[in-house]
């Protein structure tokens, strides 16, 4: 049951790249499941919806998956591949360039992770995934190691502790159960929150070292214990996968770490990073790394069962997850990263509408961990460069966009959100004043199941072209991606971070994240691994490219209509009911936490808030009726202005870049979403009413200004 929950838990938002299947934020809310309706099929189009739907290519789209997926494409590593993206658009009509930053990046030189049992006998890690003959790209000789980014050089050796999924509550019941942590070494599951905060929080307690390894429980029933075949012979996890990743700080600060708040350019000032990466090194294992690790630390401390929290005893055979607490066995590990500020490169394509202070932001990354990186990053870059392609076929029939079509394809997002951060540092005059939405493809496709993440603005939007979307779906062909979502998950998620829409969305601007994922039965994907290759993707993730091709047309069917509306189809008055559902989230914690809090100023701007955008429909209603264009384009402008108001300049408590003050990554989750974040997490962190009472009145004039942007 438990197990259930976590894996459909997954779906509800996208599949980003740095997020993994995680348990759903205890603070984030459960939308209402949408109804389905009478959805028509097949779908009927308009002439430039059939332009840009036939298009689209499944051969073609499984060339570009091939070319990105044959190169290494580390951040700041291959500028051939962004000169490349740039000239395809440009081939199909944008106008292109490279937009390039200079920036803190660090490269993998050297690591060793050995076990020293207490009769003396050593085990060595391997700290490699098998080489497969018929998946390529694992042979390469530019493979890229195993390794952390931004993880810090150094060695450590010492007795070690089992630390769960590595949360501050995991450490709270350590503590509480007496486990020594000072001076020690952390292993640390993946799995829940982000993996730099995994690090973050040993490095808090003392210890000295983070090694954080994969377990196949996160693979619910598809796993070899359970008699299903690994790959590259079968769907579950081959049992060598290493998740490599950052481990950046980055529910504090995303960006270069050396130019907080700021542009990196070559002469840019350079700030001290230790408050965003770690001061402890790291490694990031495989299971049968692990295997042995943890089972040194059977029979010592408290064993896994009776530390009694969910998500803590994992499915590696032989092993009891106990803490260890008393074991003499030691772990002495090394890690060696060269530090660079260097080049990265976002590809930049532009389509100017007639509007040219209404422009749409599309983007996805390019860089990978891998020489792969067939769903993450580049299912969506695949899917982009055939985007560009449809509306290239558009733009020969003599369309021209009413607003500005602007693609990005950013370099560094695995390192900490770096190209797309720096992007908006630099544009931001501009974009506070222009950008309407930004639409965001990261991890396309890993499985067949459509799933968003959605600011409120764009829910009715984002919805209604899922019904324009012909989903094919383990083996039919007869429905629409609406009826397959509402059928497989039917919840729009909120948006936490993890990937590039996080700079636009603290900057009030509003923003989807879209993707398609796999669920409980689906092959496992794998996550920052080798294995994420076009040969995984042709065999097991999506043979066919078909899932490829309807997220493609979904995400270039809803810039269309962004771009080309006369009324702009953004709804503000849907912040009404999801405020309305976050303040009663609120009143729930609050409860939880025994806090006292006057929430009256919060109640009354949610009511003024909706009082306005009830006003913004019926003057829209009006422009429309008396077809007055000018008084359409005065509340098209109110619905691309009004989000601004959201934001506070000072940001959140403690971490400035997250100006969004109705929603935010969880301070200790990273990926997942907290609701009125300084309000809950002054309760649930800092524990200080106050504080919490002085944000109420902070959140509260937010929306008072969001709501006055919409009136006047
Ligand atoms: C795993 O299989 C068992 C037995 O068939 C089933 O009860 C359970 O729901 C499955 N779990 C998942 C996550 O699918
Ligand atoms: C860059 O990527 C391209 C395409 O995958 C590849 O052909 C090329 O070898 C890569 N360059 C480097 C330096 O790895
Ligand atoms: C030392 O201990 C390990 C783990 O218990 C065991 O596998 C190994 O055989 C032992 N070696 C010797 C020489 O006793
Ligand atoms: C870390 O260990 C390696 C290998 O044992 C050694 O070469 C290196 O000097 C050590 N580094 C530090 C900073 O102690
Ligand atoms: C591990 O747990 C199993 C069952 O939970 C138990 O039988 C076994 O004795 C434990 N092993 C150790 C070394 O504690
Ligand atoms: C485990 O924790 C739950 C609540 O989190 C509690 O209800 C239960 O009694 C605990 N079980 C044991 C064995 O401590
Ligand atoms: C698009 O508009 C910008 C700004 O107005 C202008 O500088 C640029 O030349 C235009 N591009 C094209 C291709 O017309
Ligand atoms: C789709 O086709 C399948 C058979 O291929 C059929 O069982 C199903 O009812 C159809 N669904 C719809 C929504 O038409
Ligand atoms: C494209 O789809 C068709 C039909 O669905 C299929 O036969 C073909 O193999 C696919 N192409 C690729 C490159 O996968
Ligand atoms: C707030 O929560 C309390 C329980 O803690 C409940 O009695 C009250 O009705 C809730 N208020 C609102 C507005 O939801
Ligand atoms: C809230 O108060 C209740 C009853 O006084 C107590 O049992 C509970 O532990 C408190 N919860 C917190 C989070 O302080
Ligand atoms: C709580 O927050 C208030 C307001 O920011 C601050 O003045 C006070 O020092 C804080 N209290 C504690 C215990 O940190
Ligand atoms: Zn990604």
């Amino acid at each position: 049951m438990q197990l259930i929950l976590v894996l459909i838990a997954a779906l509800g938002g996208a599949e980003a790249c740095q997020r993994e299947r995680t348990f759903k934020s205890h603070f984030s809310h459960n939308h209402v499941k949408r109804q389905a309706s009478n959805v028509p099929f097949p779908p009927s189009l308009d002439a430039n919806e059939q332009v840009l739907v036939n298009s689209f290519d499944n051969t073609s789209i499984s060339q570009w998956s091939y070319y990105y997926t044959h190169g290494a494409h580390l951040a700041g590593q291959n500028k051939t591949m962004a000169q490349w993206t740039a000239d395809k658009w440009a081939e199909y009509g944008f106008t292109s360039r490279l937009d390039e930053y200079y920036v803190y990046l660090n490269y993998p030189v050297s690591h060793s992770l050995q076990l020293t049992y207490p009769n003396g006998t050593i085990f060595t890690a391997s700290l490699q995934e098998e080489v497969l003959a018929v998946d390529e790209t694992t042979s390469y000789p530019n493979r890229i190691p195993t390794f952390h980014g931004y993880s810090f050089t150094g060695n450590a050796s010492a007795e070690y502790v089992y630390v769960g999924r590595g949360q501050q509550v995991d450490f709270e019941r350590l503590i509480a159960l007496g486990v020594e942590l000072e001076g020690k070494i952390a292993v640390a599951k993946y799995g829940g929150p982000f993996r730099g905060l995994k690090v973050k929080n040993s490095q808090e307690h003392g210890m000295i070292g983070t090694v954080i390894f994969t377990d196949p429980s996160d693979d619910g029933n598809i796993t070899e214990a359970k008699g299903v075949v690994a790959y590259p012979n079968g769907p579950a996890r081959n049992p060598t996968t290493v998740q490599r990743g950052s481990v950046q700080f980055l529910s504090i600060y995303p960006g270069d770490p050396t130019t907080p708040g700021y542009t990196s350019k070559e002469d840019s000032p350079r700030a001290d990073k230790s408050n965003s990466v770690p001061h402890i090194p790291s490694l990031p294992i495989s299971w049968v790394d692990a295997q042995p690790i943890l089972e040194a630390l059977n029979g010592y401390g408290t064993a896994g069962v009776e530390v009694n929290r969910s998500g803590w005893v994992g499915a590696i055979p032989g092993v009891n997850y106990s803490t260890g607490q008393g074991s003499p066995a030691t772990l002495s590990l090394t890690n060696v990263m060269e530090d660079h500020t260097t080049w990265i490169w976002d590809a930049v394509g532009i389509i100017n509408g007639t509007n040219q202070d209404e422009v749409i932001i599309v983007g996805n990354h390019r860089d990978a961990w891998i020489v792969g990186g067939a769903a993450d990053p580049n299912s969506g870059s695949s899917v982009l460069i055939e985007l560009s392609k449809a509306f290239g076929q558009l733009l020969q029939t003599g369309w021209k966009p009413t607003r500005t079509i602007v693609l990005c394809s950013w370099d560094a997002e695995e390192y900490g959100l770096v190209g797309s951060t720096e992007w908006v540092e630099e544009y931001i005059p501009w974009l506070k004043g222009a950008a309407v939405s930004n639409l965001n493809i990261d991890v396309a496709v890993s499985g067949p199941i459509p799933g968003i993440a959605a600011t409120p603005d764009l829910h009715n939007i984002s919805t209604e072209v899922m019904k324009k979307v012909i989903w094919p779906y383990r083996g039919t062909t007869n429905r629409t991606m609406y009826d397959v979502w509402i059928e497989e998950d039917g919840e729009i998620g909120v948006l936490g971070s993890g990937s590039d829409y996080t700079a636009f969305v603290h900057r009030g601007i509003g923003a989807i994240d879209m993707g398609a994922g796999g669920g409980p039965t689906d092959p496992v994907y794998h996550y920052h691994s080798n294995y994420d290759s076009y040969h995984w993707m042709s065999t097991f993730g999506d043979p066919g490219f078909i899932s490829h091709e309807a997220i493609g047309q979904y995400l270039t069917l809803l810039l269309y209509h962004l771009a080309d509306d006369a009324v702009l189809p953004l709804e503000p008055a849907m912040y009404s009911s999801e405020l309305q559902t976050y303040f009663e989230d609120l009143n729930t914690t609050l409860g939880e936490y025994n806090a006292t809090l006057d929430l009256s100023e919060l109640s009354t701007a949610i009511a003024t808030f909706n009082t306005s955008a009830q006003e913004f429909n019926a003057l829209r209603e009006f422009a429309i009726t008396s077809n007055d264009a000018d008084l359409v384009t005065v509340q098209n402008h109110k619905a691309r202005d009004f989000s601004r108001g959201f934001t506070s300049q000072g940001g959140l408590p403690g971490r400035e870049f997250f100006q969004n003050l109705i929603f935010a990554p969880g301070l200790d989750t990273g990926y997942a979403p907290v609701t009125f974040p300084a309000i809950t997490e002054s309760i649930t962190f800092a524990g200080n009413e106050t504080l919490a009472q002085e944000w109420v009145g902070k959140t509260a004039k937010a929306i008072g200004l969001a709501a006055a942007i919409l009136k006047t």
